[in-house]
């Protein structure tokens, strides 16, 4: 009983930051996102009757105790669903750094599911998956359906989801990562959502964000690249002011960070159209129209001295790879 998965990190561009319910992982508001083609997992679940325990390898190594304790917590759930006694050995890949903010988690948790739950010989759907996916980690539901997807809050188990919104080719558009940071972060994102209440502007953030989302959609509808990256800029800014002001205050940019923030308006001035966003990490997501991505990759590597760019094109969701 074995199956392998590969599943797309993705990049918010109207974010979830902060839940309603910790443990079913209820987000506090719906948030828009799209799959990325060049940073993703690749997991093999297999259950196995000679196995006395369960086993967890990520990147070639074992985990440490409280990752583990993670990853079985959500091997259990599906071994509940499908009535599976027996133990299982799980290999996981990313092709990219983790922890450092490149939505690991997201794709990790996404490959996961669909891997064991095919494994398990569970018939899932697509929602099914996602809500299995969001519960061991929220971000990750995005990961299952293809292209621009939209994760609705939802008040339930299972009505929190992510759907897709539009197929990865609608709209020719792509993440340029600047990649800044190569260490993991010290607060990761499950710590740091639990904080957003101790923020003064969490609130005022809420209340604006039916508005940015359904924004947001109209400008995806109607290709509005302007308003489309006006948006999904000053929502990086609106979350991270909220993590900058919680208690304790989070920081995850870098003077880095900063600099290439910078440098994307000093462009965009100049007539180099894109926006960026950042997530829980010192990365910048550099958000353009496809004919535009050599000349910022060549400005990234001149003006701000980044050696690591990755380009990524609107991505389909988890897939089965083997089975
Ligand atoms: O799914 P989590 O707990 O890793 O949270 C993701 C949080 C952000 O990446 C900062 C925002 C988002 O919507 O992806």
């Amino acid at each position: 009983m074995k199956a392998t998965a590969k599943a797309p990190a993705n990049i918010a561009f109207i974010k979830y930051w902060g839940k309603r319910n910790a443990k079913l992982r209820l987000p506090m508001n719906s948030s828009i996102s799209m799959n990325l083609t060049e940073i993703f997992t690749i997991t093999s679940v297999e259950f196995d009757v000679k196995l006395k325990e369960d086993l967890v390898r990520i990147d070639g190594k074992v985990v440490s105790d409280k990752e583990k304790e993670r990853v079985v917590k959500h091997i259990e759930r599906i071994r509940r669903l499908a009535k599976v006694n027996l133990k299982a050995k799980v290999e996981s890949r990313n092709n990219f750094p983790k922890g450092t903010g490149l939505a690991s988690s997201a794709s990790g948790f996404a490959a996961l599911t669909l891997a064991a739950s095919k494994a398990a010989k569970l018939n899932l759907t697509e929602k099914q998956l996602s809500i299995l996916a969001r519960i061991g980690s929220g971000s990750a539901c995005r990961s299952i359906p293809s292209g621009f997807v939209e994760w609705r809050a939802g008040n339930t188990n299972e009505s929190s989801y992510a759907r897709s919104l539009h197929s990865p080719d609608y709209w020719s558009i792509c993440d340029v990562i600047a990649i800044v940071g190569r260490k993991s972060k010290k607060v990761g994102s499950t710590e740091g959502h639990a904080l957003v209440e101790s923020s003064p502007f969490f609130k005022t953030r809420l209340s604006g964000m039916k508005k940015k989302v359904d924004e947001i959609k109209t400008a995806m509808k109607e290709k509005n690249f302007s308003k489309f990256g006006e948006i999904l800029e000053e929502e990086a800014i609106n979350m991270h002011s909220v993590m900058m002001t919680s208690k304790p205050a989070l920081y995850y940019w870098t003077p880095e960070t900063l600099k290439i923030m910078l440098k994307v308006i000093e462009w965009r001035g100049q007539g180099l159209e894109s926006y960026f966003t950042i997530d829980a990490g010192p990365n910048v997501h550099i958000i353009c129209r496809e004919q535009n991505v050599d000349k910022i990759k060549a400005r990234l590597v001149r003006f701000v001295g980044i050696k690591q760019v990755i380009i990524n094109y609107p991505a389909e969701g988890a897939r089965i790879v083997k089975f």
